[in-house]
């Protein structure tokens, strides 16, 4: 709602936008605006302005229902229809239901013609999880695809709406110099850390089922890993852009049983299982790392390395993309000291920008090397706060552009990739549930796991 507001108040939302919320508690019109009012209030700060507010929420109706009552969807339809009088309308479904709802909630809507596209578009919006492994996923496909087309369907990763997130795109695609490096030849390893300060909170009912790898990598860690290692597509067109990333999960090396304990760390913060609604003895990670290697001409050979976890030491998602070292040395760096070769850190979040480290002369010292970078920040280039994900990601879907959503091909071979690493923890039992303190860097077996590799994470908690 926060982001259907913003974008009304950017005037970027089509004329006679009407908004219609359904749930099983009662509300008229009038108070379920006043609900939204207050929480758009608070989530949108200083952008609340209560005149639009109002303007806008005129346009905002409600209809109670509850899915188990086919009449309560028909009056759902016959309200809609109401609203619309005939006119030729884009209608989105927006499912911000709990996902055991989502194969339901699309039979209803189909029960009742409600996909049927002779008056207009008719879309559906997905959020995650989409499925809770890769036969769930597919079963949730195949019961979507008996209702709407998978041009219909929008299915939701918060992370493609970043703006940083798209900027790799544009950092890759639309400048020749990175280019000619992005690939074995130039690049050691590539790190994808999404490092989160917070707890659990009270999300204990999703999170202890979840756990870190079906909460963040079959998801976010994996788009991050597709727009990192894709191929440019030859037009920046939906189906195009998804064929690419869909080639880079096709080639990622699965992880067989044999080797889902060499080359993934999973840990549990000290404290998780006091957490109200945590299982007694969970054994669900908050944190996990895994290396992985994308069989194709680019990346043979090299490791993406991939960490994430709660209660860590600070917030921050970042790319770093770690340069190989020069061949040959002709500077004395010092004592036993090799210089830090060049990396490229692209900050998603808090921090939003890019910096480019590279060896600079220390100023009247001989040949003294030091660790410098060039910068970019959003933030001195482009005053103003980023617009949040689900501005571009509710507009995208409401223009009809599905280029950063998810297909259904996408989203199935997400899951072949996490579901063997899941099920080698649960039945094997390796690698060990390492336990770390909150706010540190995850476990130090994930120090010393990628410190085996004569690699080391960029530990930071960056200030642009
Ligand atoms: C959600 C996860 O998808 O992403 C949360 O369910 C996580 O557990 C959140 O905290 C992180 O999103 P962001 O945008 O804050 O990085």
């Amino acid at each position: 709602m926060p982001a259907l507001y913003r974008l009304y108040r950017k005037k970027r939302l089509p004329p006679a936008t009407r908004i219609v919320g359904s749930s099983r508690t009662a509300f008229s019109h009038e108070a379920f605006r006043q609900k939204l009012a207050e929480s758009t209030a608070k989530f949108t700060g200083n952008d609340f302005d209560p005149t639009l507010w109002n303007e806008f929420a005129k346009n905002v109706f409600y209809q109670a229902g509850d899915l188990d009552q086919p009449n309560d969807m028909a009056a759902l339809a016959s309200m809609l229809d109401e609203l619309e009088q005939g006119a030729s309308t884009t209608r989105i479904y927006y499912l911000a239901t709990a996902p055991q709802f989502y194969e339901e909630t699309v039979a209803r809507l189909g029960a009742r013609g409600m996909a049927d596209q002779h008056n207009g578009p008719r879309r559906i919006v997905i959020e995650k999880p989409f499925g809770t492994d890769l036969a769930t996923a597919r079963k949730l496909n195949v019961a979507v695809h008996e209702v709407f087309a998978e041009s219909q369907v929008y299915r939701i990763d918060h992370y493609l709406g970043k703006e940083t997130v798209q900027n790799m795109l544009v950092l890759r695609f639309a400048n020749a110099v990175f280019e000619p490096l992005w690939n074995r030849n130039y690049v050691d390893h590539v790190k994808i850390t999404v490092a989160e300060d917070g707890k659990i909170g009270r999300r204990a009912g999703y999170y202890d089922s979840a756990g870190v790898m079906r909460d963040m990598f079959q998801n976010h860690l994996l788009q991050l890993l597709m727009i990192s290692a894709m191929e440019v597509p030859s037009q920046f067109e939906a189906d195009l852009v998804r064929n690419e990333k869909v080639k880079v999960l096709q080639a990622v090396r699965r992880l067989d049983v044999d080797h889902v304990a060499e080359n993934t760390v999973r840990a549990q913060y000290a404290g998780y299982t006091q957490e109200p609604g945590v299982a007694v003895g969970s054994q669900t990670p908050t944190f996990a790392a895994v290396k992985l290697f994308i069989d194709n001409w680019r990346w043979q050979g090299v490791p993406f390395y991939l960490r994430s976890g709660k209660a860590m030491n600070c917030r921050t998602t970042q790319i770093v993309v770690q340069f190989r070292s020069p061949p040959h040395m002709v500077f004395d760096a010092g004592k036993h000291r090799v210089p830090e070769a060049n990396r490229l850190v692209i900050h998603i979040q808090p921090a939003e920008g890019i910096q480019l480290h590279l060896q600079t002369k220390v100023p009247d010292a001989g040949m003294r090397l030091r660790l410098t970078d060039l910068g970019f920040r959003f933030d001195a280039e482009f005053p103003g706060a980023l617009p949040e994900a689900y501005e571009r990601l509710l507009l995208d879907a409401i223009t009809g552009d599905a280029s950063l959503f998810a297909r259904a091909d996408e989203v199935e071979l997400a899951w072949g990739i996490v579901d063997p690493i899941l099920r080698t923890w649960q039945e094997q039992g390796v690698p060990d549930l390492y336990k770390y303190e909150a706010g540190n860097w995850g476990p130090i077996e994930a120090q010393k796991w990628i410190w085996r590799d004569g690699r080391d994470w960029l530990d930071s908690c960056p200030v642009l």
